[in-house]
């Protein structure tokens, strides 16, 4: 289990975490979606003891890690957002040199690593030197060497940022294994579709602070029913705010300029033409309209105001 508590992170001026509590359960994955810059990496190594937290606490089972932190770090696997591995080497004397820094020998290391090539497809090029694998050959192997020890507690910082597709649905069902098998997972990630198909509990996290948590199902209900739709063209924001307020005032405004406007509705098939209508009356040039069901991606925008950025 990992429980952190109104954790603060700041870097002279920089509060980079902003006080954010949550509690991840062992044979959960737990998500922290956010944009570049949310202080996903930042939490991470607070409670991975890099980082000492500016004030709040965080405990790894009932391992306090500040106060405990050898024993407590003893529980973690981390898989950093970088990728951590000794180039020259090849990729099983990376696995015994991480398996030995967790405090694996003889025998045993050397069962270990072979299982996780094993268990990571890299098996057939254990020998060879990492320099020579692709990114998510990499990106296997870092992931790998966070799993070495048999680790209770699993954080992965966005592991799958620039990979291909097959090494990402490897590495996803790698991660669900870990689950299952009973290991407590907090994932970061800005990937919207990763988190919904991966976590079963997640925290939307944005400048610093948890915006919304809960099971998908809980975040997707705080949505509510309605369709998100968005219009592009040429729109003066302020004559559409009028229009809209006098006209159809049940339809939310969620971003708006002058190319494009973002409004929260429900039944978006049934109730689009009279939102045309209004805004081809007020002298908006319409170009596209799209319509999206409530996801996810619609409560991102209604949290923040802002689509996730890349
Ligand atoms: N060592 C540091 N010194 C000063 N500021 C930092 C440092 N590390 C992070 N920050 C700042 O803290 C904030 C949070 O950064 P963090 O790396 O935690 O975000 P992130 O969610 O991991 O972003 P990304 O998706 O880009 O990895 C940012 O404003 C960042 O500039
Ligand atoms: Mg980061």
């Amino acid at each position: 289990m990992i429980k952190v508590e109104d954790l603060y992170k700041s870097y002279g001026e920089t509060v980079a975490v902003d006080g954010i509590s949550f509690t991840a359960e062992p044979g959960r994955i737990f998500g922290l979606l956010g944009p570049n810059g949310a202080g996903k990496t930042t939490s991470i190594d607070c409670i991975s003891g890099v980082h000492k937290p500016t004030s709040g606490r965080i405990l790894v089972g009932d391992l306090d890690i500040v106060r405990n932190a050898r024993q407590a770090k003893a529980q973690m696997g981390v898989v950093p957002q970088e990728v951590a591995l000794y180039e020259e080497v090849s990729a099983r004397e990376n696995l015994h040199f991480w398996g030995g820094a967790c405090g694996l020998r003889g025998a045993d290391l050397k069962s270990r690593a072979g299982e996780v090539l094993e268990l990571t497809g890299l098996i057939d090029r254990a020998d060879d030197a990492v320099k020579k694998f692709s990114g998510g050959m990499k990106r296997r192997l870092n992931f790998g060497c966070g799993i070495m020890h048999r680790p209770p507690v699993l954080l992965l910082d966005e592991p799958s940022v620039g990979i291909d597709p097959q090494s990402r649905v490897r590495l996803l069902d790698l991660v669900r294994e870990q689950a299952s098998a009973g290991v407590t997972v907090l994932y970061t990630t800005h990937y919207m579709e990763e988190a919904e198909s991966l976590c079963d509990e997640l925290a939307i996290i944005d400048h610093g602070t948890i915006l919304a948590d809960g099971s998908l199902d809980e975040l997707r209900s705080l949505v509510g029913e309605k369709d998100m739709v968005k219009l592009t063209g040429t729109f003066d924001p302020a004559e559409v705010s009028r229009a809209l307020g006098d006209n159809l005032p049940e339809i939310e405004i969620m971003e708006s300029d002058e190319a494009a406007l973002l409004v929260s509705m429900s039944d978006a098939a049934g109730n689009l033409a009279a939102l045309l209508g209004v805004l081809q009356e007020n002298g908006v040039v319409l170009r596209e309209t799209s319509v999206r069901r409530p996801s996810l991606e619609t409560l991102f925008i209604k949290m923040t105001g802002k689509e996730l950025r890349e």
